[in-house]
């Protein structure tokens, strides 16, 4: 029997759960791949801090090195989060010929480059399953099962935190700030919850995927990005009397060497398949030349979840003759011969307050027509305020810049714009 001595850095949520999943089933681990693994060390903030899992409290160290330096550790499994010193004690570890698995998206996303060059320099592995959509196996099956493809679109929910808020607000009606504060409760948002309702914990994710899917180096800063703070339940209604579903999409396009990669709430159609993952799950929907479409759908977050990913991990890197990496040139700066448009085709749903006077709707539709923007569907809603009209617009498709132009008219001329939401098919 082979055993593998490896050291954690954080024993948090995840922590705990890998803490726990490792302990409970050690024993078909040992009798399915003839390995045990044994943690020797787990660095954490605080030794004394009150913790849910059952981590005996003599392996708890407040000393990075005990982990980083110990040369009976052969592998390092980073759950602490964020960008530092996360990075820095991955980049040690590698050094130090330490196979490194992490659950940490900021980290990858940001220094990804850095890590594969440690990690190849040292001949070790660098496994990050964990790192976008908790359980669902994105990475492996971007990098192993899908590589006979020319991957050209993916979309994703993959912030359940925020598919949690916009599921419940479609289903009950309930305003965002409400929604909110019991996603708090629950556990599931943050306390700080910025990163999950600005798109932040999306945009970090989606450079990972999109890298992988497009064998090209898409950073965090391509991504264009957009949160869920400015929805109102009143953009929830009218896109579900039009037959719309409201996601916090992430989406990557690829078209010869143009890409585009965005981060932000879109409408989809009540029977796309996205529209019908609720509640905290995540999914990625993706379209290859030879697989065609295919949906990945499962829980992105939790402790177990979390832990299913780091371990099946710790599993592969353990007992993998040899470490692969990804084989695109994986550099600081993207490839120069690509180009990240901002300026990409989709429909959208606008909705407007306008002056309720004869000749209001022919004008708008006129600026929309002089920008080449044309209208597919129009819902006026009942007046909420005096000599005002709510109306609501979706668009054919158009590009980004003529919407924005025909807004820019509109509002010069008859009507408040209140919320320009982009909608997929
Ligand atoms: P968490 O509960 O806040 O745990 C973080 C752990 O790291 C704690 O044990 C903390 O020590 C330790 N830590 C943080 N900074 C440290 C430092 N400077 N020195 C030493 N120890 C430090 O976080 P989590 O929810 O487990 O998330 C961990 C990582 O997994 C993040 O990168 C996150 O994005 C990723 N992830 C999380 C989920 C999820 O559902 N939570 C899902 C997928 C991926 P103390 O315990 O002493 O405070
Ligand atoms: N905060 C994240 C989410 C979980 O809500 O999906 C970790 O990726």
């Amino acid at each position: 029997m082979k055993e593998i001595v490896i050291g954690f850095l954080g024993c948090g949520n995840v922590g705990g759960g890998v803490w726990e999943l490792l302990k409970n089933f050690a024993p078909e681990i040992a009798h399915r791949d003839q390995v045990t693994i044994r943690v020797k060390k787990v660095l954490v903030r605080d030794v004394n801090k009150a913790r849910t899992c059952s981590v005996p409290k003599e392996l708890l160290t407040t000393v990075p090195e005990d982990v980083l330096c110990d040369p009976e550790i052969s592998m390092v499994v980073e759950f602490m989060g964020g960008e530092q010193p996360a990075t820095e004690y991955m980049l040690t570890a590698l050094k130090n010929r330490k196979t490194v698995v992490t659950a940490n998206k900021v980290a990858v996303a940001l220094n990804w480059h850095r890590l594969q060059e440690a990690a190849q320099k040292s001949k070790v592995g660098l496994y990050y399953e964990a790192s976008v959509c908790g359980a669902i196996p994105i990475i492996n099956v971007l990098m192993s099962s899908l590589q006979s493809n020319r991957i050209d679109k993916l979309m994703g929910i993959i912030n359940g935190t925020t598919n949690y808020i916009l599921s419940r607000m479609y289903d009950s009606g309930e305003d965002y700030k409400i929604v909110l504060q019991d996603a708090q409760k629950l556990g599931l948002a943050e306390p700080n919850p910025a990163s999950d309702v600005e798109g932040m914990d999306a945009a970090y994710k989606l450079s990972i995927m999109a890298s992988l899917a497009f064998h090209a180096r898409v950073l965090y800063r391509n991504v264009f990005r957009q949160g869920i703070t400015g929805i109102t339940q009143m953009d929830i209604t009218c896109g579900k009397e039009m037959g719309y579903v409201l996601k916090l999409l992430a989406i990557a396009k690829r078209q010869g060497n143009t890409i585009e990669v965005r981060v932000h709430p879109t409408f989809l159609p009540q029977d796309h398949p996205l529209s019908r993952v609720h509640g905290s799950f995540n999914a990625v929907y993706l379209h290859g030349h030879a697989c065609q479409d295919m949906m990945l759908q499962g829980r992105g977050a939790g402790d177990m979840p979390t832990a299913s990913a780091v371990v099946g991990d710790i599993l592969h890197a353990a007992t993998v003759a040899v470490h692969s990496h990804p084989t695109f040139a994986n550099r600081a700066e993207p490839d120069a011969s690509l180009t990240f448009t901002d300026n990409w085709s989709t429909r959208f749903f606008v909705r407007v307050s306008a002056k309720d006077t004869p000749g209001t709707l022919q004008k708008i539709a006129g600026w929309m027509a002089q920008e080449n923007v044309s209208i597919a569907t129009m819902l006026q809603k009942d007046a909420v305020e005096e000599g005002r009209v709510p109306l609501v617009f979706i668009t054919h498709e158009a590009s980004e810049k003529a919407m924005q132009a025909a807004l820019s008219h509109m509002e010069k001329d008859v009507c408040t714009v209140e919320s320009v939401i982009r909608v997929e098919a």
